[in-house]
């Protein structure tokens, strides 16, 4: 009998574009994968290198100041009381996107079914995948939010859980979350919201799930892109207390346990938001220098509502012939849509995570190679 075998991680398949693209004179602007490169607050980091925590072990939940500075900040951020044991942390959100199915599945076994929007972060599909369960795509209507009135009945019945992800990756959509948890509720099915990228809401402001109450569904933060911190690895879930408090003794028997001195550099993250605003205006900027400069060669590239990505349709609906073209005359790196879902495939997604001088430059080589606009139109 065959065994799992782990496909290639998406951005390993790039090295052959990262080398052509790197050979330009001034080097490659890569803008695929979505990693900060911005520094982490000061503060972040002082509390990292004088933290006495590192000699014992530190809570799985999470250090009682570490939740405190969480709920406080779902206060500020969105107005929405969470009380901390509502609330548990994770080290960094992908381990709990992967992980979350198989604790799912422990606690309702007659279910195998994972829930997610056809076009988005890839992790949501390989969760169900390393749990043995079905991954099962919900199809995106033309803003890039899931349809739920397509969900099947015999799918929305063995479902062990709904991913949303409002701001979205890639394609920055925004969700009615509200509507996501009625959805939920109605079939006792848990709303998964993963708003990693709310502090990147272009189009109103930002959201959280637990606006419309905590009661079967859980909202998942990062610190990640917030506060330049993915290397640090620290997040938490908050919502629906039986399931927090499931999730997180489940998780404590499995040793997950983000750093002590980490938990403490998180707990200054979530109490400062002055370089949140530093770091949307840098997004803002990257964002409408690359849509400029792309549209200026006759590329559609428009705002996201969210997020710090552009999702760009490419010619002739072929990714890896624009994510080429690309790398060949403007040295920059990019996702081909694929990478997040078979529906993706017709777009290319390029995350704004480089200065602006290294955007500019790469915009300006595209601008200077010979005309495409046949082709791009
Ligand atoms: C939608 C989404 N969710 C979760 C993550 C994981 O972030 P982290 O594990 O750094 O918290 C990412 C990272 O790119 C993402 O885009």
């Amino acid at each position: 009998m065959a065994g799992f075998t782990p496909p290639p991680y998406p951005y390993d398949r790039l090295e052959p574009l990262r080398a052509r693209a790197a050979s330009l004179p001034g080097g490659i602007v890569d803008l695929s994968v979505g990693t900060p490169c911005d520094p982490p607050p000061a503060g972040a980091m002082e509390a990292l290198a004088g933290s006495d925590a590192a000699r014992s072990y530190p809570p799985s939940v999470g250090t009682p100041a570490y939740r405190q500075a969480a709920a406080d900040w779902l206060g500020r951020r969105f107005g929405v009381e969470v009380a901390p044991s509502q609330l548990a942390a994770c080290m960094g959100t992908k381990e709990l996107v992967a992980g979350i199915p198989q604790w799912l599945k422990l606690r309702t076994p007659e279910r195998d079914t994972v829930l997610y929007p056809a076009i988005s972060y890839p992790t949501y599909a390989m969760g169900a995948e390393l749990a043995g369960c079905r991954a099962v795509p919900v199809a995106v209507d033309e803003r890039w939010s899931p349809r739920l009135d397509t969900v099947s009945d015999d799918d929305a019945d063995r479902a062990l859980c709904l991913w949303l992800n409002t701001p979205g990756n890639p394609a920055g959509g925004l969700d009615d979350l509200a509507a996501g948890a009625r959805w939920g509720r109605a079939r006792q099915i848990p709303v998964l919201s993963d708003e990693c990228y709310a502090e990147f809401t272009w189009e109103g402001p930002p959201r959280t799930i637990l606006e419309s109450g905590s009661e079967g569904v859980l909202a998942v933060h990062s610190l990640s892109k917030r506060s330049n911190f993915a290397g640090a690895r620290i997040g938490f879930y908050a919502g629906d207390g039986d399931l927090v408090t499931y999730l997180s003794e489940v998780r404590k028997h499995a040793g997950f346990m983000p750093s002590g001195p980490i938990q403490a550099a998180g707990a200054v993250a979530w109490g400062d938001d002055s370089h949140v605003d530093v770091q949307r205006a840098l997004y803002r900027e990257r964002l409408e220098l690359l849509a400029r400069g792309l549209g200026a060669v006759g590329l559609t590239a428009v705002m996201p509502a969210g997020a710090f990505y552009l999702w760009v349709q490419a010619p002739g609906g072929d990714a890896w012939s624009l994510a080429e073209r690309l790398a060949v005359e403007a040295g920059m790196l990019v996702s081909p849509g694929e990478f997040y879902g078979p529906a993706g495939a017709g777009h290319v997604r390029i995350a704004a995570v480089q200065p602006a001088d290294r955007l500019a430059l790469a915009m300006d080589r595209l601008s200077a190679a010979p005309d495409r606009s046949e082709e791009t139109r």
